[in-house]
This record gives C-alpha cells, structure tokens and sequence, in this order.
C-alpha cells in the first residue's frame, strides 16, 4: 500500500471518536503522506487544533476566516486533495453533506471537493440505525463515495451495538487499497457486459423451473471490474445480491429476457463475461391460469431456449 506524496484531506466532525483521529493522522503521515486538516466548529469540543496540527505538521481550520482576517480558501483545498476522508462523520455532518447544507468550512470544502470521498460515520447506535442515517448513507454511496461502516462494540454512551467508528487502521487500508487500485486501473475506458445469477423459467402466474445459482461469482466479477475502472453492465437473473449505484443493473427473468438485454447491450461491450446459469429448457406453453392439482400425473414440455452467445 502506497500512501507516499498523496494529499490527504481530513475532515473531523463533532463527535466522540475524533479521539482516535490521532492515530489515523499519525500513520498516513508515517507512510509517506501529506495531511491537511480541516474541522467543524463542533469538532473544536472533542480534539484540539494544536495536536492535530502537531501530528499533520500542517494549520488546521475550522472557520472560513484566519483571525488576521485571511480566507481559508476551501476551494483550494478541495482542489489540492487527492482524497478526502470525514472521520469521525456524525449524523449532522453526513444529513449536510448529502443535503448540500453548507454552512461550515468542511461542508464547503467537501461541495468543492473533486475527489474521491471517503466517510467513516461514528454515532450512538439508535442514530446509527435511524432511517435518516441508512437514506443519508445511501445518498452518499450513490454520489460514488467510499462507506466505511461503523463497527460493533461498546459505545461512548455505555450501549453495545453497531456505531463506533472503524478503527484508524481500517480506515488507513481503505484508503491505501484505493490507491493501489487506482493505480492498476486496467479497464478505464472498457465497458464490460455480465451476467449473472439465475433464469425462472414460467410455468405459470405462480411457479417456474429455475436452478440454484446463487450469482455471486458474477456479481464479484461486475464489482472488481467496476473497481478495476470498466462501466459494467450487469445483467442479473432473480437474486436478492445488491450491487453499488455505479453498477449498471439491468434485472431479467428468463432465458429470453437475458437474451433480449445482451442482444441490446453487446454491441457496446468491449469484454463479456457469460456467468450466468441459463435455463437450457424452457416450457413450450405458459399456463394464464394457476394449474390446478388434478391429475395424478402431470408433464411439462420443454424446448431448447436460444444459445446467448452462440447468437451473439
Ligand atoms: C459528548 C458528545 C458526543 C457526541 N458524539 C456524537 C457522535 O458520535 N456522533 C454524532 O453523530 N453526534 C455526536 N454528538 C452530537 C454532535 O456533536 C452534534 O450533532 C453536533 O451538532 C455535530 O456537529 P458537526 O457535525 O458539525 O460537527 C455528540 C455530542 C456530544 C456532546
């Protein structure tokens, strides 16, 4: 992991875990890195400027204004950075980052910010769980930032549950597996085609003949590709997997429908990968009506369904 000559720009928010933001400073500048800090006036509470500049080797700000008068100019620290990490990001920093609120130095700078964003929320562990926050940090996702979720464990307010913020060295490696991403980014400018998962082949309005694949492997494959800079195009049989936003999903049914979404979506692929467990068979009729038990035996003719990437 390579932290070497990055510019890091840390934003601290007011909450208890800005204690361990020491640490994090300490070893991105141990690797090699340079380290500007900005804070939130509520952050002022829990660390002091004079530590976070001692460790940073750099003034930290928290105001807009220098007190002999001078801008802190956040756009030029936006623009500076080769990232931005907010941590510890509490429920008030992350609802004004995803909102657009921006009434302090960090929430400026982060709106002028370029680069890749990462957040480390920290709260208590209802905040944590509240539907504001999982919305806001779904917001924040889809704008393409980096989550590094909180961890389990015993939290400021003496309660046990998910909130705390990861640890600095979790936060370190996110940010140095990054860079070293970033710098094996092979597929830039490639789009990728997948598929993925399963096909349900209908009997009728309520039952199928399907398999059980699960589809992980190529949703894997769409998320390292997607990491690796390639627009993936995934198309996913019936699963519940999530993907990122970043991840073109296109979510099909049946072997004809996979065949109609890579048909329309092949001719501007560079790379397909077929990982998909398509129906070989699919039934000649589709019953309109639920097919009632009657007989005591019972058959369903099946034909070929259509080669995907024989025809493609
Ligand atoms: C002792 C103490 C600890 C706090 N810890 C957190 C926290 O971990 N997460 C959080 O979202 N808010 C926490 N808060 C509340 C925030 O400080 C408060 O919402 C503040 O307005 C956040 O402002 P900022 O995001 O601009 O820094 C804490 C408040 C106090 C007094």
């Amino acid at each position: 992991m390579s932290l070497s000559g990055k510019k890091i720009l840390i934003a601290i928010s007011g909450g208890i875990a800005a204690y361990k933001i020491h640490f994090l400073i300490r070893d991105f500048v141990k690797k090699g890195a340079e380290v500007q800090v900005i804070m939130t006036p509520d952050a002022e509470h829990f660390v002091t400027k004079l530590s976070i500049s001692t460790l940073s080797k750099n003034p930290v700000y928290s105001d807009f204004y220098s007190d002999n008068g001078t801008w802190n100019s956040h756009v030029e620290m936006a623009l500076w950075a080769d990232v931005m990490v907010v941590a510890p990001c509490t429920a008030s920093t992350l609802s004004k980052m995803v909102h657009g609120l921006c009434d302090n130095l960090v929430i400026a700078t982060y709106m002028s910010a370029k680069c890749p964003v990462f957040i480390a929320p920290a709260m208590d562990l209802d905040m944590y769980a509240h539907p504001s926050t999982t919305k806001n940090l779904e917001l924040a996702e889809s704008f393409g930032h980096h989550i590094i979720p909180a961890e389990s464990g015993e939290l400021a307010s003496g309660l046990i549950g998910q909130g705390r913020m990861a640890e600095p060295e979790t936060i370190a490696h996110s940010v140095g597996d990054f860079f070293d991403s970033e710098t094996e980014k092979t597929f830039v400018g490639k789009t990728v085609l997948i598929t993925a998962g399963p096909t349900y082949e209908a009997i009728d309005p309520v039952r199928f003949v399907g398999n059980h694949s699960s589809g992980k492997m190529g949703f894997a494959i769409a998320e390292r590709l997607h990491e690796l800079g390639a627009t993936v195009i995934l198309i996913a049989g019936p699963t519940a997997l999530t993907t990122t936003k970043a991840i073109n999903r296109i979510d099909v049914v049946s072997a004809e429908d996979m065949l109609h979404a890579c048909t329309a979506n092949f001719a501007d692929s560079d790379i397909t990968v077929m990982s998909a467990a398509v129906a070989d068979y699919t039934p000649v009729e589709v019953a309109q009506q639920k097919i009632k038990k009657k007989e005591e035996h019972f058959s369903i003719e099946l034909k070929k369904t259509t080669d995907i990437l024989a025809s493609l």
